[in-house]
């Protein structure tokens, strides 16, 4: 019986929030921190997923893994299955194992890792080469399985970061062209360190939050009679009426700002200047976009003080993980001073994590 094992990393997003699903800018890099999943074909329609980190094993067929039959933590699983058979792939039946070390709920995409490693897997299987062409094809098939499976109204961010990074680079995605570009993070050589504290607030995002912070995005394209945010103005944001749909549209003009201002400070190692441009990021994100929570907040505040040069929430945010970028040596006091805020908070204890830049999802 043939098998094929597929291997996604988890991201953490340096800049560029809430923007994919606005045609905006991302930044994100891949974590050291992976899903793998082990497809063992089958020689009838069965498909089974379990994993050793969640409970209940899902076994159906082929024909129950699309929406509204699938449920629990496998419909990312087995909802790959049937976008990909929506685009076109025959697949056989198939048992799939699943493990993980990117930690879940905590906003580094444990959902895209198990989506892109099921891909993978699946790719290897029918033995279709994992060009550039077939990576972009499987991140549609995941974002399908992730939207329309699972039922998380996400952007895209996610999928195309795991699936389209370059080893060792940050991914630059334009999401109005659909374009990428890798870029060097090279902080390493400035003796900087980035790191990921998972307040381990839970978050999810099929609650609605996330999705009412994209209505309310619809809303303002809607009312300014625009394409998208992408191409809306400060003086824009001004004509909107409702100062909440301003706040909302506020922060997404200014954080695409944000990021082509990250890759110009990055280019030119101005490390102070991404450092600025990170914390301002959160603060629009706390204020204007109000996604962040006190946790995180804290997180970032403290990180600052410590010594890090920039800090700011990633991800969807509602709980889930802060980014700092540290000086190498300040990493264990960065550390130590967010575990004594969150000690004097009363908040539970957060789990530090390592960034990367890693590599992308591959065939193992
Ligand atoms: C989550 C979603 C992404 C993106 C971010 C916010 O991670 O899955 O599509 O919208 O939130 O930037």
């Amino acid at each position: 019986m043939s098998t094929s094992v597929g291997r996604s990393p988890g991201r953490v997003n340096l800049i560029g929030e809430h923007t994919d699903y606005n045609d905006g800018l991302c930044l994100p890099l891949t974590i050291p921190y992976a899903t793998t999943v082990t497809a063992t074909a089958r020689d009838d329609d069965r498909v089974s997923a379990r994993s050793s980190g969640q409970g209940e094993p899902w076994s159906g067929t082929l024909a129950t893994t699309g929406p509204g039959q699938a449920e629990g933590w496998a419909t990312y699983a087995v909802g790959v299955l049937w976008a990909l058979r929506e685009a076109g792939w025959e697949l056989p039946g198939v048992d799939l194992e699943v493990e993980s070390t990117v930690p879940m709920g905590a906003g580094l995409s444990s959902s895209a890792a198990l989506e892109c490693a099921v891909a993978v897997a699946m790719a290897g299987l029918v033995d279709r080469e994992l060009t550039d062409e077939l990576r972009h094809e499987l991140v549609a098939a995941c974002r399908r399985a992730e939207s329309e499976v699972a039922g998380a109204p996400t952007g895209g961010l996610d999928q195309s970061a795991v699936l389209l990074s370059a080893p060792g680079a940050g991914l630059l995605i334009d999401f109005e062209d659909g374009s990428t570009r890798d870029v060097a993070l090279p902080w390493g050589d400035a003796g900087l360190t980035l790191v990921v504290v998972d307040t381990q607030v839970s978050h999810t995002l099929t609650d609605g939050g996330y999705g009412a912070r994209r209505a309310d995005c619809e809303a303002a394209v809607e009312q300014l009679g625009l394409s998208s945010l992408r191409r809306a103005t400060l003086a824009d944001v001004d004509r909107l009426d409702d100062p909440r749909l301003q706040a909302r549209a506020r922060h997404v003009v200014t954080e695409n700002g944000r990021v082509a201002d990250a890759v110009t400070a990055i280019e030119a190692a101005d490390w102070a200047e991404l450092g600025r441009l990170m914390q301002a990021s959160h603060v629009s994100l706390r204020d204007d976009y109000e996604v962040s929570c006190p946790e995180l907040d804290v997180v970032v505040a403290t990180a600052l003080e410590a010594g890090a040069v920039g800090a700011r929430m990633t991800g969807g945010g509602f709980g889930g993980s802060a980014i700092a970028l540290v000086p190498s040596e300040r990493t264990q006091a960065v550390r130590r001073a967010v575990d004594a805020a969150f000690v004097a908070e009363g908040f539970a204890a957060p789990r530090h994590l390592d960034a990367g830049p890693s590599g992308p999802a591959h065939l193992v």
